[in-house]
Parts: structure tokens; C-alpha cells; sequence
């Protein structure tokens, strides 16, 4: 993982490994310097997870933020939308009156990139840590990029040629057997987010570089492979992306802001206590088109 060039305005730490990094010096509470900017976008393309420590609680500052990135979208689940910021979407365990007010997710471990349900999926997103528990609810990171350069040429030239069919509703009702409260998904919904064909290897637009993408629980299908044999090739390709060598795992501190490449790496939540502790976070999803 070398510099092409030194980073003069921002100061960036790798965390180790493939990937990831810690970015000092910037304060998202202030205004965007352009130069700041070229530095940041440079980390975040080089490092695909970055890590700001300590910024402020600030929404139209992380929406402002993603825009430098790409288009932001309000989240398809809209129900958990931030009041006034529809671009952001609540995650957590935030209730009111007995009814889950964010995205709650808190189960076995679940490998995905965000938004590979829809034809093109998310490039980026924010992560701002709000309210974190004491212990639990880390996130994982896999780098999907050194995980694919990593296999042999052979397998990569016949995983170039697979689609996988990705589908909103078969995650929808994974979701709907975690959190009871959650409504089923209705007839219109299902045929506006209909199951779509992605690329299981993606190439980045940006460094040309390849990445695994890996969703195995919204997977529908594979074509021209029987179930049993998608399954079994998503799970060994899985195994081998989320290997020690290829995770990090962020433990939140309140005010972290993390921006990951969606499409270069995969990650998933962990499980924390959520009967004693709240977990609230803010995320953005970024497109490169507009919506
Ligand atoms: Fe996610």
C-alpha cells in the first residue's frame, strides 16, 4: 500500500493490513477546503475505509460531506429516515411507543455491500457513530479488492463471467423475522425493487482495481448454477474474503465518522446488548448517479 504522493494537509495512518485508515486534521464542523478535499477523496480511494475521529453531531455536515462524494438518496426503507435530513437513514435500536424509529439489525453475522438489491448499488456511504453501547455493536470491514487480486488467475477469469441475482425482498423478509414490529413489504414495493442481475466481480471506475461483491444472504440466484452449488461458491468465496488478513474491525467511539467505498470492500454489523444499550448512527447512501 504505497503513497503516490504525501498527504501535506490531512494526516493519515494506516490501520493495518490491506486496508483502512485513520484520517486527522479534519474537522467536518468547519467549512470544506477544496484542498482538504483532494487529500480526503485521495485517502478514501487508496485506504476504501477511512476513519475520522471526533467530529461533531452535525447532519447537514455529513450530508454536505457525501456530496462531495457522489449523489446522496434517501434510503429506500424510509420509515427510518432522520427528521429533516431524509438523506440520512437512523441504524440502531432507537424505539419509541414499542416501534423500532431506526434500521435495527442485530443478529449473526451477515457480509453484504449496501444497496446491491438495486440496479446500481451504492458507491460510498457516511457512517457517523451517535450514540455507541459500552460494548458490542463493532462493525467489520473485508477488503473485497485484495481478497479478489489474492485468487489465482484461473479462478479469477471464470468468477468475471458469473452475475448473481441480488433481491430487496428476499433480505426484506430476513429483516421482518429479526424485528416483529417491521411492516412486510407491499406488493408495489416488491415490483419497484424487483430482483436484479450484478457483476460478482466489479472493476472500480476510479483505480481499475477488482473487488469480490458479496451479498450471500440477498442473493437469489446464480445463473446457470444449481442452488446447492451458488450457496456453496458464495460461501468459500466469503470465507476466504473475510479472512483475518483481509477484516478490520472498528470499534466505535462516539463522533467517529467512517466513509467506505461500498463497492470495494463488504462489511457487517456485530451483535450488542440491545435490551440495555442504545446504538444510534447515521448513515448516508451515495450514489453516482442522481436518483
Ligand atoms: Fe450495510
Amino acid at each position: 500500500m504505497s503513497t503516490a504522493a504525501p498527504y501535506t494537509h490531512i494526516t493519515v495512518t494506516p490501520l493495518g493490513g490491506t486496508f483502512g485508515a485513520r484520517v486527522d486534521g479534519v474537522d467536518i464542523g468547519a467549512s470544506i477546503d477544496d484542498a482538504v478535499w483532494a487529500e480526503v477523496e485521495r485517502a478514501f480511494h487508496e485506504y476504501r475505509v477511512i476513519v475520522l475521529p471526533n467530529q461533531p453531531a452535525l447532519p447537514e455536515k455529513i450530508v454536505d460531506w457525501s456530496r462531495r462524494i457522489g449523489f446522496t438518496e434517501a434510503h429506500i426503507d424510509s420509515k427510518y429516515l432522520l427528521d429533516g435530513h431524509p438523506e440520512i437513514i437512523k441504524i440502531g435500536n432507537l424505539k419509541e411507543g414499542g416501534v423500532m424509529k431506526s434500521l435495527f439489525v442485530n443478529a449473526r453475522e451477515e457480509w453484504h455491500f449496501d444497496y446491491s438489491y438495486v440496479a446500481k448499488p451504492s458507491i460510498a456511504a457516511l457512517f457517523y457513530a451517535v450514540e455507541i453501547p459500552p460494548e458490542g455493536g463493532d462493525t467489520l470491514f473485508a477488503d473485497s479488492t485484495a481478497a479478489f487480486e489474492a485468487l489465482p488467475e484461473d479462478e479469477k477469469a471464470y468468477l468475471r463471467g458469473l452475475t448473481c441475482i441480488h433481491s430487496w425482498a428476499r433480505l426484506h423478509e430476513q429483516l421482518e423475522a429479526m424485528d416483529p414490529t417491521r411492516t412486510p413489504l407491499s406488493d408495489e414495493a416488491k415490483r419497484k425493487f424487483a430482483p436484479v442481475p450484478q457483476p460478482l466481480v466489479f472493476r472500480s471506475p476510479v483505480t481499475g482495481r477488482e473487488s469480490l461483491w458479496l451479498a450471500p444472504q440477498v442473493v437469489a440466484e446464480i445463473p446457470g448454477m444449481s442452488a446447492a452449488q451458488a450457496e456453496a461458491l458464495l460461501e468459500r468465496l466469503t470465507v476466504h474474503t473475510t479472512a483475518p488478513r483481509f477484516t478490520y474491525r472498528h470499534k466505535w467511539n462516539k463522533g467517529d465518522l467512517v466513509f467506505f467505498d461500498n463497492r470495494g470492500t463488504l462489511h457487517t454489523a456485530t451483535v450488542f446488548d440491545y435490551e440495555r444499550y442504545l446504538r444510534l448512527m447515521y448513515r448516508t447512501t451515495i450514489l453516482d448517479v442522481a436518483a
